[in-house]
């Protein structure tokens, strides 16, 4: 596994994603609310690039004739069939099976490094 540096923290604002190649692969690093987070930028479903879905939350498990949302800025939805997943592990909200490629982040004087 060999690390790579993708950006400076500067580069990647709370709230933010930043699209990268490393060793021919697409990776999204997104940043939730100061921790940086790899996610390899293929759907398992079709194979859509997942990491330019909208990033939102979720509604959670309730009770009947209640809504819960939540998990705000941190459940990516893929841009074609609108399945969704947690940045935080690349698991999907409904199978925890199904689940986006994630890889190690580390940040280091300020510079961001993906470990794949
Ligand atoms: S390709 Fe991502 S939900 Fe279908």
């Amino acid at each position: 596994m060999a690390r790579h540096a993708i950006a400076g923290i500067e580069d990647i604002p709370p709230g933010g994603r930043k699209i990268v190649k490393i060793e021919g692969r697409e990776v999204g690093v997104f940043n939730l609310g100061g921790t940086f987070y790899a996610l390899k930028n293929v759907c398992p479903h079709q194979g859509a690039r997942v990491c330019l879905g909208k990033v939102s939350g979720t509604t959670l498990p309730s009770r009947v004739h209640e809504y819960d949302y939540g998990l705000v800025g941190q459940i990516l939805r893929c841009p074609w069939h609108g399945w969704e997943y947690d940045v935080t592990t690349g698991r999907s909200v409904f199978d925890p099976n199904v689940k986006v490629v994630t890889y190690p982040v580390a940040v280091e004087d300020g510079q961001i490094f993906v470990s794949i």
